[in-house]
């Protein structure tokens, strides 16, 4: 049993989330914790919204409104969606809490004081029609490394490498073509290449380990051979304060986004921590040199998460070229594994949500079951390389799989029971047969449980559903719909027996996936209480006094073990209803008008 902290990436609160956000962040995250805790983990699940920057900012120009106002809103609609889907987080929390500001302060304040936080004079882009900053990612140019056409002013895309936006060949605004000037300004800049080394080392090990995925550790350990010093602070009025005479109170300079926000996986520890009523809980997962911690993101997010959370830890630790203590939280411990996806597209394109190509998770989820959201995400999302969502897929994976595999065995399954016995009827001997079947379910347990600690989520999913139709094989192979003599009917409960044992296995090994329809199967065969325990909204109050807000948070003690729970002969079966719903093919024709015409023309 390990301590397991399940670390997912932050969405921005600049609007609502789209499925492929969830494709990357949501269902993989939630798959792997949901597994780990049946494993018998001690797993800390946390998150929470991002809502300073930039991406805050312009998006609360653009619609009119403060940063504040539209985070609070975004932050809402997020939390709700989240829920709806099942993810089952111990804290999903939000960076504007007092809590998170003050962790992020310590954090830069002994990072700071080992020497790593170091104080420059650069240029900062301004537009000259408005005298406003422009933030870098504004900023587009050509790329001085690869000759991209299209480089932001913090990354480029094309070749993944950080830029500085006076770097760029041919500066110009994104938001007015205009062509930015470049005034002097003060800023801090984490030290990098002084935690050059440590990291290195660090990656070495991880690489070592043979558990990253190749496209993600390549890329992290590309990325670290031009590495330089980047600025941690920003010409910004939305953000967190930096603490610093001098600088705690400048209206105009706050902490980068991206400073702050990967500390949110340490400061929503720490809230939930405070939350149960034992505060230093959180360090049984962040001190301890057995926890693991599994970060879940898509790949745009790779950098930050194998690069600068990576090196912020060890400048806080004091383990880079210039040595220092660790502050207040002792020696953090640095991630276990970047667990990335690639992109999800969205019939061909890539998502956009101000070309409306675009499906919002509100709206499936209002038209859809979550489950058939998830076992799409599952059975077909970006695990490994990107991949594209249709609707005529889903509709067909669906009816295909969800439907006409998995809920048409739960159906005939209580079908049979109901009406020959009303309730599960006890086995007389066991067959060749029988025996095989029951076998083979079993080994389900130790397939997929592998699958999915190696993130092999696809796989793990597809075996799965190989075992739904190895039962719904044996189903039709014994026929126990065709035993009616009296004589017939001993062997007629045996079957239904050992097929009602297979179904509850497949629910299980099904659970990680499909919580909401587990949940249903669960009950349908005469079980108590939820088998996949589900997270629940609360309103809570800010632990130091700020505003309140919704937290997502569950209990989820009663998640039941990682294999077989004998089936009770006796247990009542009532006459069943259908677990998924069957889509109707004009489903695909509506969902493709809804989207912006652009979306579908070829
Ligand atoms: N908000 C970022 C995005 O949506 C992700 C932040 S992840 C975390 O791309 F590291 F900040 F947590
Ligand atoms: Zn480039």
């Amino acid at each position: 049993m390990s301590k397991v902290l399940s670390a997912v990436a932050w969405p921005y609160a600049n609007g609502p989330r789209h499925i492929g956000h969830i494709a990357g962040f949501g269902v993989p995250s939630d798959v792997f914790s949901r597994y780990m805790r049946m494993a018998g983990h001690d797993v800390l699940m946390v998150s929470g919204t991002d809502e300073h920057g930039t991406p805050i900012l312009v998006a609360a120009d653009k619609a009119g409104v403060s940063a504040k106002q539209l985070a609070d809103e975004s932050n809402r609609v997020i939390v709700q969606d989240l829920a709806s889907l099942g993810l089952s987080y111990d804290l999903f929390t939000r960076t504007t809490t007092r809590n998170h500001y003050a962790v992020v302060q310590e954090m830069f304040t002994t990072v700071h004081a080992n020497g790593y936080m170091v104080e420059q004079t650069t240029q900062g882009a301004i537009s000259p029609s408005t005298g406003r900053t422009l933030p870098d990612r504004y900023i587009e140019g050509i790329c001085p490394i690869c000759g991209y056409a299209e480089a932001r002013g913090d990354q480029c895309d094309h070749c993944g490498n950080q830029l500085d936006a006076t770097e760029l060949i041919k500066p110009r605004s994104k938001i007015n073509g205009e062509t930015p000037q470049f005034i002097e300004t003060q800023h801090f800049f984490l030290d990098l290449p002084a935690l050059a080394e440590a990291l290195g080392e660090w990656l070495d090990a991880r690489e070592a380990s043979g558990t990253w995925r190749p496209n993600v550790i390549r890329f992290s350990q590309n990325i670290l051979k031009d590495i330089r010093p980047r600025a941690m602070t920003r010409d910004i009025d939305w953000g967190i304060p930096i603490p610093l005479d001098g600088w705690r109170d400048d209206p105009a300079k706050r902490l980068y986004v991206w400073f702050d926000a990967v500390i949110g996986y340490l400061s929503a520890s720490i809230e939930w921590a405070r939350r149960t009523g034992d505060p230093q809980a959180w360090r049984q997962w962040w001190n301890n040199p057995e926890a693991l911690s599994y970060y879940f993101m898509g790949k745009d997010n790779i950098t930050f998460h194998s690069q600068i959370w990576p090196a912020e830890l060890l400048a806080y630790d004091g383990l880079g070229d210039k040595g220092g203590e660790p502050g207040p939280y002792g020696a953090l411990q640095l991630p276990t594994e970047v667990v990335s996806s690639e992109f999800l597209t969205m019939e061909g394109k890539q998502f956009s949500s101000s070309r409306g190509v675009v499906i919002y998770v509100r709206d499936v989820l209002q038209r859809y079951q979550p489950d058939a959201l998830r076992y799409f995400i599952s059975a077909a999302g970006p695990e490994n390389q990107d991949s594209d969502f249709t609707w005529a897929e889903f509709v067909r994976r669906t009816n295909g799989e969800l439907v006409a595999g998995w809920g048409n065995l739960v159906n005939r399954t209580a079908t049979m029971i109901h009406r020959g016995f009303g309730q599960i009827p006890a086995a007389a001997k066991l067959t060749a047969e029988d025996l095989a079947l029951l076998a083979s379910v079993n080994e389900g347990f130790d397939t997929i449980g592998a699958l999915i600690e190696r993130h092999r989520q696809k796989q793990a999913l597809s075996e799965a559903m190989r075992v739904v139709a190895e039962v719904n094989k044996y189903v039709t192979d014994q026929a126990p719909f065709k035993l009616k003599a009296d004589d017939e009917r001993e062997r007629l409960g045996t079957i239904l027996h050992v097929i009602a044992q297979a179904v509850s296995d497949c629910t299980t090994m099904l659970c990680p996936f499909l919580p909401h329809s587990c949940n249903q199967v669960h009950a349908t065969m005469g079980g108590l209480g939820e088998i996949a325990p589900m997270p629940r909204i609360e309103e809570v109050d800010d632990l130091d006094g700020g505003e309140s807000y919704p937290i997502i948070t569950g209990d989820y003690t009663a998640t039941p073990s990682w294999e077989r729970h004998a089936i009770t002969a006796g247990t009542p079966i009532s006459k069943p209803s259908p677990i998924f719903t069957k889509l109707d093919p004009s489903v695909v024709d509506e969902e493709l008008a809804r989207l912006n015409p652009e979306a579908t023309s070829a």
